[in-house]
């Protein structure tokens, strides 16, 4: 379990604060407040339809919301755009998008910011010579910086994928369903590369269906219900009988959260 040493004096990285939007009729997010904090794994579980896409998209900077705002380094955002979300540190990491397939490893992690040499043309090999630090880095393991990511599996891909937003100074890595559609290996290296950017220092936000997986990896786990917050709880603190409780609304709402206030949940 990741340790989570400084969560008591930090600042949230991020406030979610009464966030509201909707798809025509259908309200996806009906005023959610959350918090999130660096050194530490955040799970957001809850079941089809529950939001969790439509929040990490409003967070990203993919969708903007209704109402509602968003608090980062104190600032108060009413939305934010991708390209801000990306300047304050806020990156996505999805399974299947966001790479350019037909490129390699190197230029996947430096998309959009090549070193130059001279001033004028691409340094090659500075970025493949970067690249191979942060993988070995982060311990992933990739035949050679030199070869096109469509030739990845699904986790050497996310591999890919956190190298970049940490080389464009990410201090929150948001992953959806990480381990959807992965083996057993695959899934457990995917898992211990989330579990160390917890203990790095990263904000990390993880939705996924898979109790077993949320609970190897996370600090925390919220549950959104119907496009609500309907629990807040430190992992130790819970189990899976508990949460499933939540999903599916058999569990009253966590009212002792709801008490204490969500933000300053011990
Ligand atoms: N672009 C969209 N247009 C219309 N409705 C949408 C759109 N995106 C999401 N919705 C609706 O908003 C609600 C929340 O969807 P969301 O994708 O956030 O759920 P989720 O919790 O991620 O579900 P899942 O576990 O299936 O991925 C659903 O009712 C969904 O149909
Ligand atoms: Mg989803």
């Amino acid at each position: 379990m990741p340790q989570n040493k400084d969560r008591a004096h930090n600042e949230p990285f991020i406030r979610v604060i009464n966030i509201r939007k909707s798809f025509g009729s259908v309200v996806a997010l009906d005023g959610v407040n959350l918090d999130f904090y660096r050194g530490e794994v955040t799970a957001i579980v809850g079941d089809n339809g529950a939001g969790k896409s439509t929040l990490i998209k409003v967070i990203s900077g993919v969708l903007s919301p209704d109402g509602g705002k968003l608090i980062v380094n104190r600032k108060s955002y009413n939305f934010l755009t991708p390209s801000q979300a990306i300047e304050l540190g806020i990156s996505t990491v999805y399974q299947d998008l966001a790479l350019v397939d037909c490129r390699d490893v190197a230029t996947n992690i430096f998309l959009g910011q090549e070193p130059l040499k001279a001033g004028l043309f691409v340094d090659k090999k500075k970025m493949n010579r970067e690249s191979e630090k942060l993988l070995n880095r982060l311990k992933v393991h990739i035949p050679s910086v030199t070869t096109a990511v469509e030739f990845l599996s699904g986790g050497q891909r996310q591999g890919v994928a956190v190298a970049r937003s940490i080389n464009q100074r990410g201090k929150m890595i948001i992953f959806d369903e990480p381990t959807a559609a992965m083996g057993v290996k695959e899934s457990a290296r995917v898992l211990e590369l989330i579990r160390s950017l917890g203990s790095d220092g990263f904000a990390v936000v993880v939705i996924s269906h898979n109790l077993h997986h949320v609970f190897s990896i996370s600090n925390r786990i919220c549950v959104l219900r119907n496009g609500r917050m309907a629990g807040d709880f430190r992992a130790e603190r819970t189990s899976p009988n508990e949460i499933v409780g939540y999903i599916t609304g058999t569990n009253e709402l966590n009212t002792e959260v709801v008490k204490r206030g969500i933000f300053n949940h011990a």
